[in-house]
């Protein structure tokens, strides 16, 4: 008999038929001549109930059925007659495929705390919250590759392995070969990194950005998708070490078309998620109020299905940095010094607090900032006419902070060399960059939208290392 995947066999309308389902056991409960088994096989978040009635199944069929066992189950699919669903398998024969001794499992239908719950990432996936979080996070994902091809973009598979530093942050993860405790120097006593596996210096990549650019200036429209890694120090609920990025990269745009493209396919991947995700959605908005339960009406965040509808629904704000710090020097938090970092004035680098003030407070809704000082942004940023700013482009998310950066880029040969010799970055080593600046250089523009930081919005988690199944950060590699 072929096995039914839960999710179809939930929103079947014909009762009476034999069925086959497999799937891990989530609950049991019963009295003296029944049992009740809820079974999960990942396809949705919700539950197929086994009816096993002992007269038929003897007692000891329930034997080593316990929570996180599998099964598989063979019986008639019937209206059910309790309340709480629809539908239940009236058991004709049951196989224990894999027992979970119940004193060892860790998982126990209740809530446990997520902090528990990354230590053992390996299990979690089998909750209510991970099974959710990982069927939204496949449904973004595929949403992303949709609204691309649908537009024209082609997907490019830039390296992971870079000798180069597109953020100019250097922070990086070295990639070697050389044996640590016993490098090959060069005969200043440096390490002789033309003996290493690569001939040069390399390490994992921060972002696909560079090459990303090298491919618009000829296929038009791309996009990466791919894993970066920052080695920063940052305990924070919104950094990994390593996560992925979604780059589009476009010839011919300029700013306004770049602040056009992301809000529209931040919109578009949220409307995805409305449309694709429901039932997950609800489930996870019930935990978020469950979990804000004991917080004061105004800590409370908003509801979370409300929250992506305002996302579609509003245009998002759209202002210079040099307004924002006006705003934000003005504001009553910076005048009473409640910010950690008090905004003196212009110049200063925008810190997490004052992107959120600026979301959650002021506009209450997204923002993209523009225009930024060109001390504090990357060396590729178009400078503008006034010689300080370059056409830096941040969203800030509610509740999030900076979900996307990205810039229209430097096209002009002489103002990115003199750009990038301020900045000591060394030309021979960007000299495939500059080629396409020297060859049928034009206007382009792009950004780079954090997937996790997206799936902290979508989901309405509170810790980027939740919405990642394996997360990486500072002495945490484990699985
Ligand atoms: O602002 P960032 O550093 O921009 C770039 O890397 C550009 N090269 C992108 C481009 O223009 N193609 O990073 C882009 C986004 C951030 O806005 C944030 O959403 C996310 O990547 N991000 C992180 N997400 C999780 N953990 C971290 N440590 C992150 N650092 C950045
Ligand atoms: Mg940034």
């Amino acid at each position: 008999m072929k096995r039914t995947i839960i999710n179809e066999l939930l929103h079947q309308n014909e009762f009476g038929n034999k069925v086959l389902v497999k799937g891990w056991v989530r609950n049991r409960r019963g009295s003296k001549n029944v049992a009740f088994v809820a079974l999960n096989d990942g396809s949705c978040i919700n539950n197929i109930q086994i009816v096993v009635d002992f007269a038929n199944l003897g007692e000891e069929v329930m034997e080593g059925i316990n929570v996180g066992a599998s099964l598989s189950v063979e019986g008639l699919l019937m209206e059910s007659k309790g309340g709480g669903q629809r539908m239940e398998i009236i058991a004709e024969k049951i196989t224990l495929l894999g027992p979970a001794d119940p004193n060892k499992y860790p998982l126990q239908p209740k809530r446990h705390s997520l902090e528990f719950l990354r230590e053992i990432a390996h299990l979690r996936f089998r909750t209510n919250t991970f099974g959710a979080i990982t069927r939204i996070r496949h449904a973004m994902i595929f949403a992303v590759h949709n609204y691309f091809n649908d537009r024209g973009f082609y997907n490019i598979h830039t390296p992971i392995i870079t000798a180069s530093d597109a953020e100019g942050a250097g922070e990086m993860f070295q990639v070697t070969t050389m044996d640590l405790k016993n490098p090959i120097l060069n005969e200043e006593g440096n390490v002789d990194y033309k003996q290493d596996f690569f001939g040069k210096k390399t390490n994992l990549t921060v972002s696909g950005q560079l090459e990303a650019e090298l491919a618009a200036l000829a296929m038009g429209r791309v996009y990466t998708f791919g894993p970066t890694f920052r080695a920063e120090n940052s305990n924070t609920t919104r950094h990994l070490a390593e996560f992925w990025m979604i780059e589009p990269e476009v010839a011919f745009n300029e700013l306004t078309d770049n602040m056009d493209l992301a809000e529209d396919m931040l919109k578009y991947v949220t409307q995805y998620a409305l449309d694709n995700c429901m039932d997950d959605l609800q489930f996870l908005s019930k935990r978020l109020q469950e979990e804000e339960k004991g917080k004061k009406a105004e800590e409370r965040s908003m509801e979370l299905i409300a929250k992506l509808h305002s996302i579609v629904d509003n245009d998002f704000v759209r202002l210079t940095y040099t307004e924002a710090i006006d705003i934000l020097r003005n504001s009553k938090p910076n005048k009473k010094k409640r910010f950690n970092y008090v905004i003196e004035g212009w110049g200063a680098d925008l810190q997490s607090e004052h992107e959120r003030y600026l979301v959650e407070k002021h506009f209450k809704k997204p923002v993209i900032l523009i225009d930024y000082p060109a001390e504090i942004k990357a060396f590729y940023m178009r400078m503008n006419d006034d010689g300080k700013t370059v056409r830096a482009m941040d969203i800030l998310f509610p509740g999030i902070g900076e979900i996307v950066g990205g810039s229209q880029r430097e096209e002009r040969l002489d103002v990115l060399m003199e750009k990038m010799a301020a900045m000591n970055i060394p030309e021979e080593e960007m000299w495939w960059f500059l080629d396409t600046r020297r060859f049928g250089s034009v206007p382009h523009s792009g950004f780079g939208l954090g997937f996790e930081r997206l799936m902290l919005f979508v989901t309405g988690m509170g810790n980027i290392r939740d919405v990642i199944p394996f997360p990486r950060a500072p002495k945490q590699a484990e699985f």
